[in-house]
């Protein structure tokens, strides 16, 4: 898996390109972009020039802890430095500026530029706005690529593979963009069925189920986890995504609608994996965390060595 050619393979692929959805990548980029995230965990210390003289802008517009820290980290571990504006609150943004001045000025003086916003398509307005590559780290209910590649890679790591395998999306699939972007990437493995278990009121948005469908991707809607769990390999249960609702009375009634238990658990495959891309309110009791099954965390580390692939692809340096 990880010889050179098939590194070198990866980084001129991806080299100064936008990620702004995961349709932009295909098996094979698949394939060897986890290559190299495996061997940036094996080989460490090859990688610690990969951005050296390269700066990131890191550029949220909505909370983050995890994919903003994840970047921060992955283009520090790559030797490369960081401009964190992590809290637009504290930037012009609050005195008025365009999206459109701010990632200009901010490419710039930049290498990279990592944005999330919480309009979709915002990303695609950056990309005309910019200088430099753009990755999106979310944009509203829209996507969330880079989260669905650490959570192909997760699978890949926990189960081996992820082709034949079928996965059980739970909980908010009307907003969730990590759903959106995950289904997407399932599209280019071979024979993988995905259940949809959501209230009536959060389902998958029927637009997307039938782009999905033409891809070939197996689908079927349920409302009971029960229904499911038997047949599951991989559990992706999801937060109810609060700031998307302008009723909090809805979701106040929606937000404890599937919790995973020791109890579920007991009905689940030996090896299946719960993942979650957190943060978790109440979706998984932490009763279930000791489970070896609970792969939420890992999921999480994970996510740094994929940037740190991807960014080191982008950047074009091996
Ligand atoms: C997700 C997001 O922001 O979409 N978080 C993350 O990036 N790991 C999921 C969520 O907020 O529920």
């Amino acid at each position: 898996m990880n010889n050179t050619k098939q590194l070198q393979a990866s980084i001129s692929k991806f080299s100064a390109t936008s990620l702004l959805s995961i349709d932009q990548l295909d098996r094979d980029s698949l394939d060897t972009l986890y290559a190299l995230a495996d061997d940036i965990i094996i080989n460490p210390g090859r990688y610690t020039s990969a951005a050296k003289d390269k700066i990131m802008a890191a550029v949220f517009y909505e909370p983050s802890t995890r994919t903003s820290s994840s970047f921060i980290a992955a283009i520090q571990r790559l030797g490369g430095g960081v401009i964190p504006i992590t809290g637009v609150e504290f930037s012009s943004v609050t005195k008025g500026e365009t999206l459109e001045d701010t990632v200009t000025m901010l490419s710039g003086y930049s290498d990279l530029l990592v944005l999330r916003h919480p309009e979709p398509g915002t990303a695609q307005r950056a990309k005309k706005a910019s200088r430099v590559p753009i990755i999106n780290a979310g944009d509203g209910v829209g996507e969330h690529p880079t989260q669905a590649l650490l959570d192909g890679y997760t699978i890949s790591k926990k189960l081996g593979k992820v082709d034949n395998i079928t996965v059980t999306m739970v909980g908010d699939l009307k907003h969730g963009r990590t759903v959106h972007s995950l289904a997407r990437l399932l599209t280019n493995y071979d024979n993988v069925s995905v259940n949809y278990v959501s209230p009536e009121i959060l389902k998958m948005p029927k637009t997307l189920i039938e782009e999905l469908d033409k891809k070939g991707l197996k689908q079927s809607e349920h409302s009971d986890i029960d229904a499911v769990i038997g047949d599951t390999d991989v559990l992706y249960i999801t937060r109810v995504q609060k700031e998307r609702f302008t009723d909090l009375n809805e979701y106040e009634s929606l937000k404890n609608s599937y919790v995973v238990t020791p109890d579920l658990m007991q009905s689940a495959k030996d090896k299946m994996i719960v993942m979650h891309p957190l943060p978790r309110l109440g979706e998984i009791s932490t009763d279930v965390d000791d489970d070896p099954r609970a792969v939420y965390f890992d999921q999480a580390k994970y996510g740094m060595y994929v940037r740190m692939a991807l960014i080191a692809s982008i950047l074009g340096k091996g």
